[in-house]
């Protein structure tokens, strides 16, 4: 198993994966419309098939994980990649990771939650706002809950572990956990 750096030979599979997952290659994240065929990311492999996207981007000292999506779940492809960009993050000078997740995403949620991640807001109706820049994204998820909330984490890449997140720009009705 290796995890190397997306390339431009990648970027077509990305975005029909992504499309596959999320119902079209943009995701939209805290306002911002992002595309599959466009982030800079890693990929999971074994023998040459691939097996999971990481894509990500970096602003200032934080760097945002927009797709994870890993082909075969609960054989580690995850962890491998979210640790691989740990490192990727550190070298540009990054002292986080942060990301959003809708709120019926549960088993996403667990897992952020063991690999230590914090969560630290909850953006009360961004779903439906996101809706309005992406009308693909369904009423209802997982479990046939409504998908209405975006909910953050964030993982400290600083040696000394947890820090508190420097406050956002306060949007709406979003409430930022303690
Ligand atoms: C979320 C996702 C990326 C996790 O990747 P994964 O490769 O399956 O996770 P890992 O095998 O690395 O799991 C690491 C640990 O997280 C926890 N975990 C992972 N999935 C879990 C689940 N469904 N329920 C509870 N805990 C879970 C476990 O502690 C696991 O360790 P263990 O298997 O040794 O017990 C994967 O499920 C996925 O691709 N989901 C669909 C796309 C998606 O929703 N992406 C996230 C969008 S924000």
């Amino acid at each position: 198993m290796q995890v190397r750096t997306l390339t431009d030979l990648d970027r077509e599979w990305a975005a029909a994966l992504v499309t596959q997952h999320f119902g079209s290659p943009v995701i939209v994240s805290r306002g911002i419309c992002h595309h599959a065929r466009i982030l800079p990311g890693l990929v999971i492999q074994d023998e040459g098939a691939r097996l999971g996207l990481l894509q990500y981007r970096i602003v200032g000292m934080r760097c945002e994980v927009v797709v994870l999506i890993a082909l075969r779940q609960r054989q580690g492809l995850g962890r491998r990649m979210l640790s691989e960009l740990s490192t990727v993050a550190r070298a540009q000078g990054c002292r986080c990771l942060w990301l959003i997740t809708t709120n019926d995403n549960r088993a996403a949620q667990r897992f952020y939650i063991a690999l230590g991640w914090r969560e630290i807001a909850i953006h009360r109706g961004a779903v439906t706002e996101a809706r309005k820049l992406k009308p693909e994204i369904p009423e209802h998820g997982q479990d046939g809950i409504p998908i209405v909330d975006d909910i953050e984490y964030e993982f400290s890449l600083d040696e000394a572990g947890p820090r508190v997140a420097p406050p956002l720009s306060a949007v709406g009705e979003d409430r930022r956990l303690p």
